[in-house]
């Protein structure tokens, strides 16, 4: 599946701006110059990009310092490229991976009780996430089975499109990318301040 871009260079620059306003401070420390330059995938998002409902994903953290926002931000790019790569509809593909994780809560301080839904985060965000989707979006089926079945395989009922598949692989993938990242800079952060520790001690020391 083929698309064409309908706007201009100077509407595409524009939208390249107001993604930089948008997520560039809060990306992590990897590829991001493909992701944030890549007009193509950027439009197809831009409408949930600058959604309300959508943006109070920034709100909340997913893994270590990555907000749910930025993460489905980089599940998104990972599931447009591999869908791209497959010639599978990776405009609902992309456009799901966005939605995947609306569950709009912090699942680190409450549960799926709090947005009256039964059992654990796990399994009940996913069916959270669709609900809200639904109440600001008209899904189309792949975009429904996206969020739905995006926890697969921990939710025992699998995907019933190949789009939906790849998501829960990205998904996956973008977490241990994420987590990774966050372990790294923390360590690298740490190491900082025990430089400096030891530098402010030897001050003191020859001080007295
Ligand atoms: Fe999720
Ligand atoms: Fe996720």
């Amino acid at each position: 599946m083929k698309r064409e871009s309908s706007l201009s260079v100077e509407q595409n620059e524009e939208i390249e701006d107001k993604i930089k306003d948008i997520i560039n401070e809060d990306l992590l420390n990897i590829d991001n110059k493909s992701i944030t330059e890549c007009t193509e995938f950027n439009e197809i998002i831009y409408d949930l990009l600058l959604d309300t409902t959508v943006l109070q994903m920034k709100n909340y953290t997913q893994h270590g310092k990555i907000s749910c926002f930025i993460h489905c931000y980089y599940v998104a790019y990972y599931t447009y490229v591999v869908c791209k790569k497959l010639h599978l509809d990776y405009i609902s593909a992309a456009r799901g991976a966005m939605l995947h994780d609306l569950f709009l809560y912090d699942w680190h301080t409450s549960s799926p009780a709090d947005v009256n839904e039964k059992g654990l985060h796990a399994w009940a965000h996913p069916k959270i996430a669709l609900k809200n989707a639904c109440q600001t979006f008209n899904l189309n089926k792949i975009e429904k089975d996206i969020i739905l079945n995006h926890m697969w395989p921990l939710t025992l009922r699998p995907p019933k499109t190949k789009e939906a598949f790849i998501v829960s692989c990205m998904d996956k993938f973008s977490a241990t990318v994420e987590t990774l990242e966050n372990c790294r800079s923390r360590f690298h952060s740490s190491r900082i301040y025990r430089y400096a520790y030891i530098f402010v001690g030897l001050i003191i020391f020859r001080m007295f």
